[in-house]
């Protein structure tokens, strides 16, 4: 890591909380680093230390973003490298600081020298629209809106849209944080009894282009549970078709969104469809 790097820093955000911001995150980086970037992932999250579990490194945590902060590490001290996939690393959160410890000074030290290592960095946001959301996209060049498609998820995504344009150095120097929308946890058979919103509605409201659509998965939970993102844990599965092609979506590549149904669904639904 030696050359000089100019990162894209990317903020995974929401209104809401539990719609898949860390999963997210760790998939994402998993992806963006099987593509051949380096990647850093950094939990912002502080208090709750999801990132490391879905990283599989809670372990080996040592040293966190408070840490670098306050300078009782530095950032070599504090990155943890995969295991699995050598251009991806993890900027752990604290689990029981003081989240005042976040200072708008540190964090911009911070990245400025992540941006200088990487070619991705990936923020994962806390829920809500306070004060550590706003440090986790202050400084972001990009923004991966997640949301469920409920109405909720949605509504709630429209604050976080404002916020990027109004909180973040890019809003104060006249420039736009590039936004997109994620939207997780789709559920095949709910869409088809009207439960959920339909994903064209959802991208209509906030008017934001589509990264993605990942589909409400057990391989994600069970990926979660092991500690290895789903674009490593099972690349064959719909969810980490979904986040890779999200991945590649980031980087430029001009790939059309499918909603991602499996042939077995499809044919299920159809069949529902006849009896109704
Ligand atoms: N596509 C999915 N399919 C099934 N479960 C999911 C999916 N995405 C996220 N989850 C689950 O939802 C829960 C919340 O996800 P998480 O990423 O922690 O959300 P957030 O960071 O937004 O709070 C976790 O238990 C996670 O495993
Ligand atoms: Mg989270």
């Amino acid at each position: 890591m030696s050359e000089k790097k100019n990162a894209k820093i990317v903020v995974v955000t929401s209104g809401k909380g539990g719609v898949g911001k860390t999963t997210s995150t760790a998939a994402l980086g998993a992806a963006l680093a099987q593509e051949g970037q380096s990647v850093a992932v950094v939990d912002f999250d502080i208090g709750l230390r999801n990132l490391d579990l879905m990283m599989g490194a809670e372990r080996r945590v040592i040293f966190d973003l408070i840490n670098v902060i306050q300078g009782n590490a530095n950032l070599s001290q504090a990155l943890i490298k995969d295991k699995r996939l050598e251009n991806l690393y993890l900027l752990p959160a604290s689990q029981t600081r003081d989240k005042n410890a976040l200072t708008e000074k540190g964090v911009l030290q911070v990245m400025e020298q992540l941006r200088s290592r990487f070619d991705w960095v990936i923020c994962d946001s806390p829920a809500g629209i306070e004060r550590g959301a706003v440090l986790a996209m202050k400084h972001a060049d990009i923004a991966v809106i997640i949301a469920n498609p409920e109405i909720s998820s949605v509504r709630d995504s429209d604050r976080i849209i404002g916020l990027l344009d109004s909180k973040t150095e890019r809003a104060k120097k006249g420039q736009e944080v590039e936004k997109h929308l994620l939207i997780t946890r789709y559920d095949t058979v709910r869409a088809g009894t009207g439960e959920m919103l339909a994903i064209d509605d959802v991208s209509e409201v906030l008017s934001i282009p589509l990264l993605g659509i990942i589909p409400e998965s057990r391989e994600v939970l069970s990926a979660s549970n092991l500690g290895v993102p789903v674009p490593i844990s099972n690349p064959a599965s719909l969810p980490a078709k979904a986040y890779v092609e999200a991945a590649r979506r980031l980087c430029g590549e001009d790939i059309e969104v499918t909603l991602p149904v499996s042939k077995k669904k499809l044919f299920a639904n159809w069949f529902g469809g006849r009896a109704a």
